[in-house]
């Protein structure tokens, strides 16, 4: 099934699919990340798809708009993200997407932050070869609560 997964440029046209897909409630829980308003979402892709530095993928499923892929600087160190709408979950797209683009994105180490809670997405990281490297109390606030983190790296 896997196969069906592909990584291209993201265009334009993927924008508004991915605006919907990042503002689904189960994500953002799941994510411990609030959703962007329109607004908020246009203002941040139109400066992430001008930044060299970051680097952006779609990926497709059977051709089509499944998520997007993102590699960032952020405090001199090269993160990793990713975000797929949610009738693509649990199909292992994710971790042949993120496989795929750690052969694009060549720079080491690479970092990734997850919510505690977010197994899913922990699982992806340590089947594509990272592993935990610390803990962080405050990975992100959710209905004024703090969430806690875990950090993890990928050294080759
Ligand atoms: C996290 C996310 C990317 C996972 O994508 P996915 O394509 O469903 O992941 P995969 O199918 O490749 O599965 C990877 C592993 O996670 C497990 N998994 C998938 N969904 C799960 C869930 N809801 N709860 C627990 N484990 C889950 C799979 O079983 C698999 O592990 P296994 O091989 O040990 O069985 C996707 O759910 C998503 O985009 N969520 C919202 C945004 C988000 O959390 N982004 C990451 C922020 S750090």
């Amino acid at each position: 099934m896997t196969e069906n997964v592909q990584l291209r440029p993201v265009q334009e046209s993927d924008l508004a699919i991915f605006f919907e897909q990042q503002r689904d409630p189960v994500a953002n829980r799941m994510a411990a990340f609030p959703a962007r308003d329109q607004d908020t979402f246009t203002a941040h892709w139109s400066k992430i798809m001008q930044d060299k530095s970051v680097i952006l993928r779609t990926i497709l499923f059977d051709g089509l708009v499944a998520g997007n892929l993102v590699s960032f600087v952020l405090s001199k160190e090269r993160e990793v993200g990713y975000w797929l709408g949610r009738d693509y979950w649990g199909k292992g797209i994710a971790t042949r997407a993120l496989r795929d683009f750690l052969k694009q994105v060549q720079e080491r180490p690479l970092f990734a932050h997850v919510a505690q809670h977010n197994t899913a997405s922990f699982r992806v990281l340590e089947k594509c070869g990272f592993h935990l490297q610390g803990e962080e109390k405050n990975f992100s606030v959710v209905e004024g609560q703090p969430v806690a983190g875990f950090v993890l790296k990928l050294d080759h």
